[in-house]
């Protein structure tokens, strides 16, 4: 098996904590000693050993003179764990192949200067395209302190986001809900406006799909707090509190209005929300990741503000036009011409 092999599976290890390691990164590590695996393991969840140390773990006396493959560059800082470089040297590792540094401003190098300091060969770089894939929320958020924001829609071929008529307002497949649902549990937070929450009364919660996890944050953008408390985000049908944000100035009757036992209301300077302010509040909270799944208002706010890192966006096979119905189109056909995607379907009558 090749260093790229090994680093592979590092980073599958590393992905089984998609749904827990937040605002941690996900990371897997591997101890190979004569072409033989002796150890491995992932980090699990934020506050717990780093894959590091589980690995080391497993591997116990067998690491003495062993390889170690991590996707991240080990931590050399006391965090709520100690430093990882410090365990790796404890246990005779001789070499040290990873993928990325750690962009967490505490580490930045300091790791491998850490390790090489103590004659252990580093290896950098393999696959480091695929561990910056992997982790990209977390190497947002850890520079910049907000969160990474996936703006995810659903549209009929004829770009239209909403159905006049509510009770055929559902857009996309069962099979694109529950890769959104999958989506869900792997973000930290959604987010909304008091639009969406107004229109669709929606859960956001994690509902479909083969196993449930873990539910997302839910937080509402809401300007003056006057959605109807009975909506099901507020009404106490569903898990944890939702955050509700609204300006400062309706801080009092937003607590008067909504129940502290099911809505936490948090308030933004000035007489408006606006973006920065949002992410600096929502990344201060301690929220990597957010899929901004409110309507076309919302939208266009954080689009125009460069706001969003990420787009997803599903045509499914209806036009909507302005008819109080929508009206079904074939099976759609895609391929691409030069930057753009040609989709053809056929009308069935
Ligand atoms: N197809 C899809 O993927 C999809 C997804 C979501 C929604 N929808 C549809 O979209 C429709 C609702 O559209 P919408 O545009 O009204 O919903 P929205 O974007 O979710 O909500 C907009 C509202 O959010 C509040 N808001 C607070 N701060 C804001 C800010 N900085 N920027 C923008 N808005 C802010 C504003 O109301 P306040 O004055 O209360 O603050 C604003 O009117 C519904 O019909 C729903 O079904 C479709």
């Amino acid at each position: 098996m090749s260093d790229h092999d090994y680093m592979r599976q590092c980073l599958e290890l590393a992905r089984q904590g998609r749904y827990s390691t937040h605002p941690n990164p996900m990371v897997g590590c591997i101890i190979v000693k004569d072409n033989v695996i002796v150890g491995q393991g992932f980090h699990e969840r934020a506050g717990e050993p780093h894959a590091e140390i589980n690995a080391l773990k497993m591997a116990g006396t067998q690491a003495q003179g062993a390889t170690l493959y991590v996707n991240l560059e080990p931590c050399c800082h006391q965090g709520r764990t100690p430093p990882c470089a410090d365990a790796i040297i404890k246990a005779g590792i001789a070499k040290v192949v990873l993928a990325m540094q750690d962009p967490n401003p505490l580490v930045a190098g300091g790791g491998i200067t850490k390790l090489r300091s103590a004659h252990i060969e580093v290896i950098e770089d393999i696959l480091k395209k695929e561990a910056q894939t992997l982790n990209r929320a977390f190497c947002h958020y850890i520079t910049t302190k907000t969160p990474f924001i996936i703006a995810k829609w659903a549209m009929s071929l004829d770009g239209k986001m909403a159905v006049l008529n509510q009770k055929e307002r559902q857009l996309s497949s069962q099979t694109s809900q529950e890769e959104v649902h999958e989506l869900r549990q792997c973000t930290q937070a959604i987010l909304i406006g008091s639009g969406t929450a107004r229109i669709d009364n929606p859960s956001l919660t994690v509902r479909l799909g083969k196993t449930i996890i873990r539910q997302p944050q839910r937080i509402v953008l809401n300007t003056k707090a006057d959605l109807d408390p009975q909506l099901k985000l507020f009404n106490g049908e569903l898990p944890e509190k939702t955050w509700l944000i609204c300006a400062k100035k309706f801080e009092t009757a937003a607590k008067e209005r909504f129940n502290a036992d099911t809505t936490e209301i948090i308030t933004l300077p000035g007489d408006t929300i606006t973006i920065p302010s949002l992410l600096k509040e929502v990344g201060a909270r301690g929220i990597m990741s957010v899929l901004l799944e409110g309507g076309p208002t919302l939208l266009q706010e954080f689009i125009s503000a460069r706001a969003v890192q990420e787009i997803i966006c599903y045509i499914a096979p209806w036009f909507v036009g302005t008819l109080p119905n929508k009206i079904a189109l074939g099976a759609l056909s895609t391929s691409n011409v030069g930057t753009d995607i040609k989709i053809k379907t056929i009308m069935e009558h």
